[in-house]
């Protein structure tokens, strides 16, 4: 672990830390990019992620958010995510936490005030503007859920791909970015904007921006330290302080 990041964040008076799936992967819970398994294998993320994919295949989506719902059931938080929890008990004015994950790993972890970008697969909401007979509370069971009286039809609350994200986390994260001396950027390909553009706003504003990843990341260019290595081994070593 380079002292120079320990001293960074030891140092910093506001830290902004964005975090993708990599995080929760010691958890148990496959990455975005990771192969899909069983079933779903012969089906990709970026066609069933989207409102034309839910609308051509609602039941498939449907059952493949049961699915990953299901899977979260059984999984824990791991180091990483409590040791974020861990340091912002201690310094509780001192951390932004944005995510782009939507398992709810970091809350369980004890976080609290995440900044959920790309919502939350525990949450339902309607696919059409809900009309004045759309109770969530009385939707009608099915694959998907659906309105009784006017077939609207329920749908994960996460961003799908081409979907704006939730204007109040945006507008949450966007200052934390610019206002932070030191800049985590944890388990994330940084292939998605405008998540990804996070960091870069971070080291225009002056920032240090640092990334843990066991694997090269597009947002390596832009880190001024690549820690390369597992969230759940490095951030209880950089955090410790
Ligand atoms: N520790 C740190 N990094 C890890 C670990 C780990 N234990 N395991 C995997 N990684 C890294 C991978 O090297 C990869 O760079 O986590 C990253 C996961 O990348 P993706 O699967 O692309 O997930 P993410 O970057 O979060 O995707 C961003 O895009 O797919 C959409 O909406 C979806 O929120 C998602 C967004």
């Amino acid at each position: 672990m380079p002292h120079t990041a320990i001293a960074w964040v030891r140092n910093a008076r506001r830290i902004a830390v964005l975090t993708g799936a990599g995080i929760s992967a010691e958890s148990g819970v496959p990455t975005f990019r990771d192969a899909q398994t069983g079933y779903w294998a012969q089906f990709r993320p970026e066609d069933m992620a989207t409102e034309a994919g839910f609308r051509a295949h609602p039941q498939r989506v449907w059952d493949w958010y049961q699915h990953r719902r299901d899977l979260l059931a059984g999984v824990s938080p791991n180091a990483g995510h409590l040791a974020l929890a861990d340091f912002q008990r201690r310094h509780p004015d001192r951390i932004t936490l944005i995510t782009q994950n939507v398992d709810g790993l970091h809350q369980r972890a004890g976080s609290t005030g995440v900044l959920c970008l790309h919502g939350d697969i525990f949450q339902d909401r309607w696919l059409d503007t809900p009309r004045n007979c759309c109770f969530l509370d009385h939707a009608v069971a099915g694959h998907p859920p659906y309105c009784d009286r006017c077939g609207n039809l329920v749908r994960p609350g996460v961003v799908w791909f081409g979907e704006p994200l939730p204007l109040a986390a945006l507008e949450a994260a966007q200052p934390a970015a610019r206002q932070c001396d030191v800049m985590l950027v944890i388990g994330t390909a940084g292939a998605v904007y405008p998540a990804a553009g996070l960091a870069q706003l971070a080291r225009t504003a002056g920032a240090r921006v640092v990334v843990v990843n066991t694997a090269p990341s597009a947002l390596d260019e832009t880190a001024h330290a690549v820690l390369r290595g597992a969230a759940g081994t490095l951030l209880p070593q950089l955090l410790a302080a």
